[in-house]
């Protein structure tokens, strides 16, 4: 994953010209996630200014901070198709993930005993909007064969997200191939030239 950093005078007027409001300054101007769902959900979004945002890398999803405030920060995603997150939490912050173009996958994860394995997975498709509260642990990727972009408001901002290692159900463990016995039958391969 890679990281693009605006110098922080930027990042408070960015909000406002991309989604046509003020980021909320005080964490007591935020009540809910759901608050924050409808706001991101009612926003007059500056489409060429979002497109100008987008930065696609062939070496791993890019994610640019838009705005940050005492309250809250404005993420924008760029994921190519085959793109993933890791499986994590969000350091017990809460918010919103709105697909804005392609689509994605959000696959849930529970605790059973101390491990964590697959719960639930859903498709996003563009227009849709994936919660995340404070328990919330998932992996996002973009299984389609296009590129994919998704904003993603949080409040408080994002402080020490964990990284999981998941446990795979036995099934999609493949299975260990037998030892190969030299001068069995099989295909020969022809030496390689140089
Ligand atoms: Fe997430």
């Amino acid at each position: 994953m890679r990281e693009s950093l605006i110098p922080e005078r930027e990042l408070h007027s960015m909000a406002h010209a991309l989604l046509g409001w003020q980021l909320p300054e005080r964490p007591e101007e935020i009540p809910s996630v759901a608050w924050l769902v409808e706001r991101l959900r009612s926003s007059t979004v500056d489409w060429r200014l979002l497109r100008e945002l987008v930065h696609f890398d062939a070496a791993g999803y890019t994610r640019r901070t838009v705005a940050r405030t005492p309250a809250c920060e404005l993420l924008l995603i760029s994921w190519l198709p085959g793109q993933a997150s890791c499986v994590h939490d969000h350091g017990g912050s809460g918010g919103v993930s709105w697909l804005v173009q392609g689509e994605l996958r959000e696959t849930r994860y529970a605790w059973a005993g101390d491990r964590l394995a697959p719960e639930t997975a859903v498709r996003a498709d563009e227009g849709d909007v994936l919660v995340e509260l404070s328990d919330t642990i998932h992996r996002i990727d973009n299984a389609s064969r296009h590129g994919a972009v998704s904003l993603h408001l949080y409040a408080p901002p994002m402080q020490g997200m964990t990284r999981y290692e998941p446990v795979r159900p036995p099934e999609l463990v493949r299975p260990r191939r037998p030892q190969a016995v030299s001068g069995g039958p099989g295909r020969r391969r022809r030496p390689r030239a140089t």
